[in-house]
């Protein structure tokens, strides 16, 4: 049901994994991921700011599924960066997820102070805490910064990536560096109507696939990995069965007509959170 991609570190990910922003803490979230894994996901996506990673750590714990083959990421909270607190922040979000390692370990935003959080990411890279390490929301001049200056290359960079807002030009310049890009809100994000477009649906009527189903395959497609988010365990299923048909380059591109430039979410070189 998973197919995996190969980082360059060598780390294998399951290239679609269950996002968990905006699933609430509890119930909710244990729901989410054993739904997730009894369906074929091996792969969760959290944050220390989601506020839900004792419920994802439990969840793995619970669900029968051995934790070595539930690849697991969160991430550092920007108050997290700018207090220089990546160790104790890293040790204390372990503990949330009940585990001694996670699979990778990401910035989450390039607040004030990242490069020193870096520094310590590498760190804990090496003492095998992390199996990989990356960043989220970097833009191009981010990352030419921290490749200027680090030893380990990021092993992705986890950028907003959707129909109205596909991030092409972030996506080939990751690409070009052999940094994996990672989609956040793939399907347009809580709230958005993408899911109804008219062209959406249409293409899935000719592949007998929801309009999701469609925009999961067209990431999948241009080689992201995916990380669409459900607390609807149909829903959740249905995401992850997307590995037996494939999009003609026809409706690829009429996909990618479907960009408006214009993002969901806040900008890497501007936000205030
Ligand atoms: P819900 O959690 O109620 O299922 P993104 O992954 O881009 O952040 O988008 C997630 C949004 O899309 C959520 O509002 C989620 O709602 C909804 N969603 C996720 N999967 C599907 C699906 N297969 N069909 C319709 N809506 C979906």
């Amino acid at each position: 049901t998973t197919h995996d991609v190969i980082l360059n570190n060598d780390v294998l990910i399951p290239q679609v994994g269950l996002g968990v922003f905006r699933t609430p803490d509890g119930q909710a979230t244990v729901d989410a991921v054993h739904a997730a894994l009894e369906c074929g996901y091996r792969h969760i996506d959290t944050a220390s700011v989601y506020g839900n990673e004792k419920s994802v750590g439990e969840a793995v714990a619970t669900s029968g599924v051995p934790r070595e083959d539930v690849f697991i990421t969160t991430k550092l909270w920007n108050d997290d960066i700018r207090k220089h607190r990546t160790m104790d922040a890293f040790q204390e979000s372990l503990e949330r997820l009940g585990t001694d390692y996670v699979d990778l370990y990401l910035i989450h935003w390039p607040a004030e102070g990242w490069q020193d959080a870096w520094t310590a990411m590498q760190e804990i890279y090496r003492s095998g805490r992390a199996r990989a390490i990356g960043v989220s929301n970097f833009a191009k001049n981010h990352l030419d910064e921290l490749l200027a200056h680090t030893d380990v290359k990021p092993a992705v960079n986890q950028i907003e990536s959707s129909p109205t807002f596909p991030n092409q030009d972030m996506v080939d310049y990751c690409r070009g560096l052999g940094i994996a890009v990672e989609a956040w809100s793939p399907l347009g994000g809580t709230g958005s109507d993408l899911l109804k477009d008219e062209r959406l649906i249409e293409i899935g009527e000719k592949y007998g696939r929801s309009s999701a189903q469609v925009v999961i395959r067209w990431h999948l497609q241009r080689g992201l990995i995916v990380l669409p988010k459900s607390v609807r365990s149909t829903r959740i299923q249905q995401n992850i069965n997307v590995f037996d048909f494939e999009l003609d380059d026809e409706d690829m591109h009429r996909i990618a007509t479907m960009d408006t430039g214009v993002r969901n979410g806040a900008d890497p070189n501007d936000f205030d959170f």
